[in-house]
């Protein structure tokens, strides 16, 4: 299973943007994660469609975005128009989950639900066969630079073990408090895409913290 890092641009410079963008490509990251919040589903507002428009024409990189909004079903086609490669939408939100992967995969796109730390990953079960990634929240949704929850690798393991025992291909993605340190663990537990944030946007050497998430360090 080949093992991608996705970085959070919630912790990216916004009025360089487009330099920071330019950095991660240098860096080899794989994909660029997108934090899209409503202050309603989370505490907290982040950026939107016209951001989303010019990072596309910016880059060839593919956007994973994690949707914390409400109502995802009303916003899938302009998220889709306005170049999301991926859409990562909440089980606990008001839409209709199979709904959302409908609309998400009619558009060609890869579809994934998120779940927060306090939801049963069993949720997820019955949509395993339909989707493309599965989002396990490693911190409560809202804010970046937040600890690593540790009860949530249970969850990962969970959630990849019903993968494989129903012969699917699903990744698994972490969001929150991934670090060098924490990376190995939810490695271990069976996760393959891991998102990050502060420790990469602040790390001195970018594409060598890539690197150390991605793969265990010898000694
Ligand atoms: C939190 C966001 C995360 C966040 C990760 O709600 O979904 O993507 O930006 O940031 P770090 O890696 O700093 O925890
Ligand atoms: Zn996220």
């Amino acid at each position: 299973m080949k093992n991608y890092v996705s970085a959070s641009v919630l912790s990216a410079d916004m009025l360089e943007l487009k330099n920071e963008i330019k950095k991660l490509e240098k860096s080899n990251i794989d994909m660029l994660h997108f934090d899209v919040m409503d202050g309603i589903f989370v505490d907290n507002i982040t950026f939107g469609l016209p951001v989303l428009q010019r990072v596309r024409s910016a880059t060839d990189m593919t956007l994973d975005v994690h949707l914390m909004i409400t109502d995802p079903l009303k916003y899938i086609d302009n998220f889709a128009d306005f170049g999301a490669d991926i859409i990562s939408f909440h089980i606990e939100s008001s839409s209709d989950t199979m709904a959302v992967i409908r609309a998400i995969k009619d558009r060609g796109l890869k579809a994934s639900i998120a779940v927060r730390p306090a939801t049963p990953i069993e949720s997820v079960f019955e949509f395993l066969p339909f989707v493309d990634m599965i989002l396990v929240m490693t911190v409560e949704p809202g804010f970046g630079g937040q600890s690593f929850i540790p009860e949530t690798l249970d969850k990962v393991r969970a959630v990849r073990a019903r993968i494989t025992e129903l012969g699917l291909e699903a990744d698994v993605e972490v969001d929150g408090g991934i670090n060098s340190d924490t990376a190995a663990a939810v490695r271990a537990a069976g996760a393959n895409v891991l998102v990050s944030g502060s420790y990469l946007f602040g790390a001195e050497d970018m594409a060598a913290a890539s690197e150390s998430l991605k793969e265990d360090k010898s000694c």
